[in-house]
């Protein structure tokens, strides 16, 4: 099989010192995806086979880009991290393409766009290494791009003088570099005497030195912007929030307050639905079109049919909600709960691992918990199921049409049949055949007149404690002295 023209190698070994967090940065979630795989996204559109260089928590990463879907990806260990231009060296005996592409592992907001313009204007002109460059208004971090005597050089964040402190041209750390020219200068990296380490844009010197062709195609900052620290983090996720909101906008989708909604890369919202200020919406969630999604709700790996209201402040977790359904306000929904269409399900209740059939309510404080509802059954406010026995978790089986009372206790494993009724206070134990009614509560009896009778034996036992206690305090021996009263 012949070699690929172009091979990508994404340096991935840092400590992350800057961070400062215990977890690499490259694994921390941008928008719902580890920081790493954003370049690896960027780089498989293309096509273009990457080699990750790991050191720094290896095995976490590679276990998180295996489980995203990258699992082709090939690595190399560095063992110390000795620089970028180290952690190319590494990579040596990968080296098989006639371009090597170079990316740093942290430019989560890269596209293949950008990375596409990069690889053809250097296969155009011939050059021996071309690099990306950008203008950052504040370049504090980054190595600063010198063109001076014909000459083009980077000198990094800690070697520059107060002077080229002010360059706000930068390197991006995303370079391509012909292989033949690579493999004659990765050895002559020097390292630098301020920090021991060997540096990758010394490649871009040595080229220019040699008179060789460099190309430094210049591309927008957002698309460039580096991490290295929590901050950075936070601007580039606004960067990326902000694009997904305005591609679903152009959709159709509203947004009472975008600036206030989180939401992840891989969410999908259909035309004409409102999401409220504040909603968070995660993990592959999708919501069908014409749907109201109420302030402050978090909606996480769940699926929301056509036309359906979920109001404020509901949480919603690995469920399934149908169409043209009623969610909350306070209602919480997890563990494979589904609603089919046209449920109703109000402030205060949680169903937890749970079928409800079209049409069915249950819209105040209720609990259900491993229970298969029917369809347009009711359940009363207050009402629960006991379906944890402490060990394993029964089923309660509801069938269509029927009317659980207010404040059940449904003790599972238990069937109500189809169009049965459950009386309101019962604690329902045995099962409830079709159409029957069934009541399990203390049947009520009224004692007449004798409600007064309770109210004054209470009173005269208050009137004599009172008395009592009056008494206790005019025997009782007169008090110390405070120290007030004490006469020297
Ligand atoms: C680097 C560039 C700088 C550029 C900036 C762009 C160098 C010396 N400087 O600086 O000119 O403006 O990127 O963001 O290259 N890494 C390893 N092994 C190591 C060291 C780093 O794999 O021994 C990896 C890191 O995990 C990271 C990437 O290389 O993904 C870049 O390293 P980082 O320390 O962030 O470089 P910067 O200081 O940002
Ligand atoms: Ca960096």
């Amino acid at each position: 099989m012949s070699s690929p023209k172009i091979q990508a190698i994404v340096l991935a070994a840092g400590k992350s010192s800057r961070f400062n967090t215990s977890v690499s940065k490259l694994l921390t979630s941008m928008c719902g995806r580890p920081m790493i795989t954003f370049p690896l996204m960027a780089l498989k559109e293309l096509s273009i086979p990457a080699t990750l260089v790991l050191g720094h928590q290896a095995d976490l990463i590679k276990a998180e880009v295996a489980r995203l879907g990258f699992d082709t990806t090939d690595w190399v260990i560095q063992e110390q991290q000795l620089g970028t231009g180290h952690a190319l060296a590494v990579t040596r005996t990968k080296w098989t393409a006639d371009y090597i592409l170079v990316l740093n592992g942290d430019h989560p907001l890269i596209t293949s766009n950008v990375l596409n313009d990069l690889v053809q204007e250097h296969i155009t002109a011939g050059s021996a290494i071309s690099f990306l460059t950008t203008h950052a208004a504040n370049p504090t971090g980054y190595g600063r791009v010198i063109i001076a005597n014909n000459r083009i050089r980077i000198v990094e964040e800690k070697e520059c003088t107060p002077a080229e402190k002010t360059i706000t041209l930068v390197n991006a750390g995303i370079y391509i570099i012909s292989r033949d020219f690579l493999e004659e200068n990765i050895n002559k990296i020097q390292k630098s005497s301020l920090t021991g380490e060997f540096y990758l844009p010394e490649l871009i010197s040595a080229a220019s030195n040699q008179g060789l062709p460099v190309c430094t195609p210049v591309a927008p900052y957002d698309t460039l912007r580096g991490v290295n620290t929590l901050e950075e983090l936070w601007g580039v996720e606004l960067i990326k929030r902000a694009e997904l909101m305005s591609a679903l906008m152009r959709k159709g989708v509203r947004f009472a307050l975008a600036q206030s909604t989180h939401l992840d890369v891989d969410v999908e919202i259909g035309k004409d639905s409102f999401i409220g200020a504040g909603a968070i919406l995660l993990r592959g969630t999708k919501i069908g079109a014409g749907c109201s999604i109420g302030a402050a709700s978090v909606i996480e790996h769940s699926t929301i049919g056509d036309n359906t209201v979920i109001h404020p402040s509901t949480v919603i977790q690995d469920s399934t909600v149908g169409s043209e359904c009623e969610v909350g306000p306070f209602a919480r929904l997890r563990a494979d709960a589904v609603l089919d269409n046209d449920v109703v399900v109000g402030n205060f209740v949680e169903i937890k691992n749970s079928n409800l059939g079209q049409g069915t309510r249950v819209k105040h404080l209720a609990y259900l918990g491993n229970a298969q509802v029917g369809k347009a059954v009711n359940i009363g406010a207050g009402t629960i199921t006991c379906n944890y026995n402490g060990v394993y978790h029964n089923q309660t089986i509801i069938e269509d049409n029927a009317s659980v009372g207010t404040n059940n206790s449904l003790v599972a494993p238990l069937r109500i049949g189809k169009g049965a009724y459950t009386a309101a206070g019962s604690t329902i134990t045995n099962d409830v055949a079709a159409d029957d009614l069934a009541i399990a509560r203390a049947r009520q009896i009224n004692k007449t007149g004798y409600a007064r009778v309770i109210r004054e034996k209470y009173s005269h036992q208050k009137q004599a404690t009172a008395k009592a206690h009056e008494e206790e305090q005019l025997t009782a021996a007169p008090l110390e002295p405070t120290i007030n009263e004490v006469t020297v």
